[in-house]
């Protein structure tokens, strides 16, 4: 998993002295440079509270900095008109901390909405579906509606409708959080088997356990920095 050195021009996802304050509140990110490469699998870490909703939220565009510069798929974000900030968003598949599944579709419909939304017809598209919701262990769900589903139950409905479409970028916030090792472990295996297949994957976490079994690139949050892997205390991790 480990991917190559970034080279200039090759990231996807590039923060330059990115500042972000809720109102006027203080600022719960600083100063954040980070860039993730094309192909990368990054974990995103830090305590609760730390600001990792809110980095990602900066990156699937939810958010606009306060200060600095944010560039996704070589576009400074802040110079695109709402039609083309539309058209990157496409690029990009979330699985958010709440879930966000439409109430009155059924799990399968949820998933489909991505290619539905693209205009792809439903023969075209059906199949894969039911393949992909049978790996995420929701092949007995197809037809039920979320608000029927346990939370772990959404969280991998959730994650479906994330990267059906094949997303150039997927990000998910504690996409582990709500289900048992077993099925936290298959899902990890959906995301690494996606970066193998081209996506280039950010994963917020606390799980510290997934983050160390996989040799994947660590983004760490503390005091509203961001920096380099895992330990606070190893030389040369400060970004
Ligand atoms: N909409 C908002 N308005 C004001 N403050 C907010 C808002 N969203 C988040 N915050 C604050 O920003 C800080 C970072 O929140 P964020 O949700 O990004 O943290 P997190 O690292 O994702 O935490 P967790 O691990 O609990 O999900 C927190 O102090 C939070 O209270
Ligand atoms: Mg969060």
């Amino acid at each position: 998993m480990s991917s190559p050195e970034a080279i200039s021009g090759q990231e996807l996802v590039r923060f330059q002295r990115v500042g972000l304050r809720y109102g006027r509140g203080p600022e719960v990110l600083s100063d954040v440079n980070l860039e993730l490469p094309r192909g990368s699998f990054t974990f995103l870490t830090g305590p609760s509270g730390a600001g990792k909703s809110t980095l990602l939220k900066l990156c699937y565009l939810h958010l606009a900095p306060s200060r600095g510069l944010i560039n996704l798929f070589g576009q400074d974000v802040a110079l695109l008109s709402p039609a083309e900030q539309q058209a990157l968003k496409r690029r990009i598949g979330v699985v958010l901390q709440d879930f966000r599944l439409i109430d009155h579709l059924s799990v399968f419909e949820n998933v489909a909405l991505p290619l539905r939304v693209a205009g792809q017809p439903r023969a075209s598209y059906a199949d894969d579906v039911v393949e992909l919701l049978q790996w995420v262990g929701l092949g007995h769900r197809m037809q039920a509606l979320p608000p029927t589903l346990s939370g772990g139950e959404q969280q991998r409905a959730a994650i479906a409708r994330a990267v059906i479409a094949k997303p150039d970028l997927l990000i998910a916030d504690e996409p582990t959080g709500n289900v048992d090792p077993v099925i936290g472990r298959r899902l990890i295996r959906l995301f690494t088997e996606m970066n193998r297949m081209g996506t280039t994957v950010l994963i917020a976490t606390h799980d510290v356990t997934t983050i160390r079994e996989l040799d994947a690139r660590v983004l760490r949050i503390e005091n509203s920095h961001v920096f380099k892997g895992l330990d606070p205390d190893k030389p040369g991790n400060t970004l």
